[in-house]
């Protein structure tokens, strides 16, 4: 009798091992992820889907008023990364040492609002999707250990400088990989004053910007097919 239930015991345990072990190797089988795509013919373009999704709050952006003594500032953009387009560190306490952030990160950063304790407005990250926030960002341990080297950091490219005439919208000067919305670098009060533009209604933002091709040259966005358009 006592033999039979070890033994049943063994067997569903058995089986529960087995079970998770063919789910976790499937897991790893799944391609890294990009943001992207349903399954029709033509591949989405990526870069500027999440204006889209978050268009309704293209006209609060507009009516919104400025608050002067808030404002981030270019220069301290700039500051917060190992170069250009690099993942900023989080520059604020993390009360959560474990874990990848997630939704805790995201009650601040999904749609930005000021921040009483930190007196600043958050900024809203422009790939909600992607939750395992802690895999790029990480918090700043220190401001004064390390030493400096010869690391050559990429200038950023100019603002201000892009247009080829003058009142002709400017060419997007940077990458649009993990970009996909404009908006939330571009507009709002928890976005750098310098990149603010007057037109966060008009939603289709590259029917008149378009990327600076020496810029985009070595890099092309990623397009995820779904699986079964690879399959074909
Ligand atoms: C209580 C609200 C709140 C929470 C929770 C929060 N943040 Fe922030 N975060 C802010 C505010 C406000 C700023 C702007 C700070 C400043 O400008 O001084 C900020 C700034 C940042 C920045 C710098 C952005 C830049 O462009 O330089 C990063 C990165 C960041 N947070 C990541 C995270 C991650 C990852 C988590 C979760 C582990 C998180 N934050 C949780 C409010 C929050
Ligand atoms: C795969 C890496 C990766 C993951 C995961 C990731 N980020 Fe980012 N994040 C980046 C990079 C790279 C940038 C800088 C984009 C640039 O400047 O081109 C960035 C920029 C940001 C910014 C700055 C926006 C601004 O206005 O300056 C915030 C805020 C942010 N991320 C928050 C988050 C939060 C919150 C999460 C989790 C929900 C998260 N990120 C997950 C790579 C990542
Ligand atoms: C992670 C934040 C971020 C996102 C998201 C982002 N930008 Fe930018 N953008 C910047 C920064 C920073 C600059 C200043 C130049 C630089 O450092 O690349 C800039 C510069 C520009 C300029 C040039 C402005 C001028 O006056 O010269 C245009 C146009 C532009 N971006 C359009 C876009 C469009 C369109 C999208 C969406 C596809 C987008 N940006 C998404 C951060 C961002
Ligand atoms: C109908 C065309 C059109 C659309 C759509 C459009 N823009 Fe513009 N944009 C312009 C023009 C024209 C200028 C130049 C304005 C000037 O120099 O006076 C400009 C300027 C800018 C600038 C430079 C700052 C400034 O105010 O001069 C940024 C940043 C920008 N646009 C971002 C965006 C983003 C992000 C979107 C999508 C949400 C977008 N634009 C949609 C035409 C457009």
């Amino acid at each position: 009798m006592n033999r039979t239930v070890i033994l049943s015991l063994l067997a569903v345990l058995f089986v529960g091992f087995l079970i998770n072990w063919i789910y976790s190797w499937e897991q790893g089988l799944e391609e890294a992820y990009i943001p992207i795509t349903d399954d029709t013919e033509l591949p989405i373009i990526p870069s500027e889907k999440a204006v889209f999704e978050r268009s309704e709050h293209a006209f609060d952006y507009l009516n919104m008023p400025v608050d002067e003594e808030h404002q981030r500032v270019l220069d301290t953009y700039y500051d917060n990364r190992a170069y250009p387009g690099a993942p900023p560190s989080i520059p604020h306490p993390v009360k959560e040492k474990l874990g990848m952030g997630g939704n805790i990160c995201l009650q601040c950063h999904q749609n930005g609002g000021f921040v009483e304790k930190f007196n600043a407005y958050a900024p809203v990250t422009p790939h909600p999707d992607m939750i395992n926030c802690k895999q790029c960002h990480v918090e700043q341990r220190t401001q004064s250990k390390f030493v400096d080297t010869e690391f050559y950091k990429k200038p950023a490219p100019a603002v201000g400088v892009n247009n080829a005439l003058p009142g002709s919208p400017p060419v997007i000067p940077h990458q649009l990989q993990m970009r996909e919305n404009c908006l939330s670098c571009h507009a709002g009060p928890g976005a750098v004053k310098e990149l603010w533009f007057d037109h966060p209604q008009r939603i289709n933002c590259r029917q008149c910007h378009v990327p600076k091709e020496a810029e985009l040259e070595h890099v092309q966005s990623f397009v995820r097919y779904s699986k079964q358009i690879v399959d074909e």
